[in-house]
């Protein structure tokens, strides 16, 4: 699978340019913690950029989301790697997290929310003036971006990475394709 088929089949499957552009930010996020483990960089961005590709089609019926999505990743080409790891970043299957692909796309996925709100509360709603010292402030407020858990950005240990370590990466990667977000 290409990206651009990727990128295709995701535009065919979802009307909601937030969300396609929630899941371009999960693809960069994904690409740089790839590129920090020396991992196969075009395997984790696909995975992440693919993540939600069932979202409308499941209209938030949490007890199939994820689970078409894998169908969805399996067809279009993905490895069994990618297709766990879409699989069990919905929490609601009980399925366990076992690789590293599947922890940093489940500790990936919420950050870029708490990212994007961190740009959208600035008077310009641009990502460029975000410090990471900010993000770090944000990730405390429980209130603010409400729905970005923390607790399972907080599970980027489990992937070896700090917390302070991991909101930077994120954040820089975010940075590097704002256009693309609008940001
Ligand atoms: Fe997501």
């Amino acid at each position: 699978m290409t990206r651009k088929e990727a990128l295709d089949s995701i535009k065919a499957n979802i009307e909601n340019q937030n969300m396609i552009k929630h899941m371009l930010a999960t693809e960069a996020v994904m690409r740089a913690l790839a590129r920090r483990f020396g991992e196969d960089e075009e395997e984790w961005g696909l995975t992440g950029l693919l993540h939600d590709i069932d979202v409308e089609l499941t209209e938030g019926d949490m007890s199939t989301h994820s689970k078409l999505g894998a169908d969805l990743a399996r067809e279009l080409g993905a490895s069994e790697a990618m297709v766990h790891a879409i699989l069990c970043h919905n929490p609601t299957h009980g399925i366990p997290l076992e690789t590293k692909l599947d922890k940093a796309l489940f500790c990936a996925d919420p950050l870029t929310g708490l990212i994007t709100a961190a740009a959208l509360v600035r008077p310009d709603k641009k990502l460029a003036g975000v410090e990471a010292r900010s993000v770090k402030k944000r990730f405390k407020e429980k209130s603010f971006a409400a729905g970005a858990n923390r607790e399972q950005i907080a599970q980027c240990t489990a992937i070896g990475l700090e917390l302070d370590q991991f909101l930077d990466l994120g954040l820089e990667a975010m940075k590097g394709i704002a256009p693309s977000l609008g940001l």
